[in-house]
């Protein structure tokens, strides 16, 4: 651990296990998607939609590295606990603020898991006669699929392993870990 992240993150030294994607490597790669982001909608009415609460950090970052007119939006979702996990019912718990008629939606997550609620929000978005609808994900776990969604912007692909930090949370906290980790294995 370097010096500066001892400084930013000392106060968390008591569940940073590993550290798996640190500061610098994540910002760089949030700096290529918005890149490439930027030329595929260079044309288009762009729409970002960020999933609450764990895009929230990503969502701050990213949209400062799309170099082009663009509106924001949240739509925050809940499951019903385990029956949802397995069926794949979300709720919806607070709605996007306006339509998505005319807009090219570009949705944005931290994580990107089961699939279950990617596929739940492309449907009903998709509903809403969007003129296109993506996702740009800064992590995407394949293994743990169990509804074969396909992610169009991906920073990281990560094997199954419990992540904290940069939205992330851990029991709600640590989402302001600049870094992203793997808790101390007792802490899990
Ligand atoms: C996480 C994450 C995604 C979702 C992905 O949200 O932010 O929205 O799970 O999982 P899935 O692919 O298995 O559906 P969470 O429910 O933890 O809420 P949070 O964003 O408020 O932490």
């Amino acid at each position: 651990m370097t010096a500066e992240l001892r400084e930013r993150s000392g106060w968390a030294d008591e569940i940073v296990g590993e550290v798996v994607l640190t500061s610098d490597e994540i910002q760089e790669a949030v700096k290529k998607l918005g890149k490439k982001i930027t030329e595929d909608y260079h044309d288009k009415n762009l729409l970002l939609v960020a999933i609450l609460r764990g895009a929230s950090v990503f969502l701050a970052d990213l949209m400062r590295e799309i170099h082009l007119p663009l509106e924001i939006d949240f739509i925050s979702v809940s499951s019903y606990g385990h029956l949802t996990k397995s069926s794949g019912v979300v709720r919806i718990m607070k709605d996007l603020a306006a339509p998505v008629e005319s807009k090219h939606v570009l949705v944005v997550e931290d994580v990107v898991d089961t699939g279950l609620t990617w596929a739940y929000l492309k449907q009903i978005i998709e509903a809403r006669n969007p003129e296109s609808v993506k996702i740009c994900s800064l992590l995407d776990k394949p293994e743990t699929r169990k509804v074969p969604v396909t992610v169009d912007y991906v920073g990281f692909t990560l094997e199954n392993k419990f992540v904290v930090g940069y939205g992330l949370d851990w029991k709600d906290q640590y989402r302001n870990l600049p870094f992203i980790m793997v808790p101390k294995k007792h802490m899990k």
